[in-house]
């Protein structure tokens, strides 16, 4: 091979996209890595349905486990419905839910201008995703007012880390360690993710406060529970494919091409320092409310 050749292949290599990277596009191993965080939602919120519900909406529904563990538990589930926006993770739902036949629906849906949907629920649920509405969520608690049927309710979770003096924290943490490590200085870490176009997710993540003036003219507030979201990791590896397959390419577009497979395993090294010093990587309150229409 001449010596440009192997230059040219040498380029290649550098800028060749990683498996991680084509892991955070797909939002692909979301089955495994959601077992850290969000599927403990999963079951917290089930566990709230009461009667023989015959409608069960779920709204930013991913892989479709919510709707597959209610299908399981409500045999009177006529219809479980999941709108979701990612096509990757509908698709994998649908194979999930293949076994349910007619009793399972996906749409591919933009909740931030969600479409009408010709029937009501008793159960709406939403897990893990009103921060990605963000500054928006309002629609969709206008929306869930409309769908619920009499008597319903709209089982909604909404995590709250602290955030610091420049709207960081929760994932924005782990994300501005790895920049560092990467060469960013920490001091230009929050004007890097304004240029970038990143909200960091503390802001993202509204106060209880907040939330409850925003849901108030379409929803009341019927009651609500909290419990502390404790992340733990046994390896850098696990919690770099959890970043990848929760965030996917939301914070690595921050860092050039050629460095994105670095920023994740940096993601993964901070998270395992942060395990190893603390006995966890975070923590955070996270928020389950019952909600019905006014
Ligand atoms: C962290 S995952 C939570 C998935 C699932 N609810 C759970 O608890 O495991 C967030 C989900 O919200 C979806 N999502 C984010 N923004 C959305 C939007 N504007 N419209 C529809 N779905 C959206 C993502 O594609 C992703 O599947």
């Amino acid at each position: 091979m001449s010596t440009s050749a192997v230059e040219e292949e040498q380029r290649g290599a550098a800028v060749s996209t990683s498996a991680v990277e084509i892991q955070a596009r797909t939002l692909a191993g979301y089955a495994d890595a959601s077992r850290l965080r969000q599927v403990q939602d999963r079951d917290w919120v089930l566990d709230q349905v009461t009667g023989a519900p015959e409608t069960l909406i779920d709204l930013g529904s991913g892989i479709g486990q919510l709707l597959q563990e209610a299908l399981e538990r409500f045999p009177t589930l006529r219809r479980a419905v999941g709108l979701e926006r990612s096509e990757h993770r509908i698709a994998e739902a649908a194979a999930r839910l293949r076994p349910y036949g007619e009793r399972a629906a996906l749409h591919r849906a933009d909740l931030t201008a969600p479409e009408p949907l010709p029937y009501r629920a008793e159960v709406i649920t939403q897990t893990s995703v009103l921060h990605w509405l963000y500054p928006d969520e309002e629609r969709i608690f206008a929306w869930a007012a409309a769908h619920l049927a009499p008597g319903g309710r709209f089982l909604l979770t909404t995590y709250h880390p602290a955030r610091d003096e420049h709207g960081l924290g929760g994932e924005d943490e782990l994300v501005r360690d790895a920049l560092v490590a990467l060469g960013t200085p920490e001091e230009e870490v929050p004007a890097l993710f304004a240029r970038g176009g990143v909200l960091p997710i503390a802001t993202r993540t509204r106060t209880v406060e907040d939330l409850t003036a925003l849901l108030g003219p379409h929803l009341a507030v019927a009651g609500h529970r909290e419990r502390d979201a404790v992340v733990t990791v046994d390896s850098a590896a696990r919690y770099e494919h959890f970043h990848a397959a929760t965030f996917g390419d939301y914070y690595s577009r921050l860092v050039p091409e050629d460095r994105r497979a670095a920023f994740f395993r940096a993601v993964g090294e901070s998270a395992w320092r942060r395990q190893q010093e603390r006995g966890h990587v975070s923590h955070m309150p996270v928020r389950l409310w019952t909600l019905v229409a006014r």
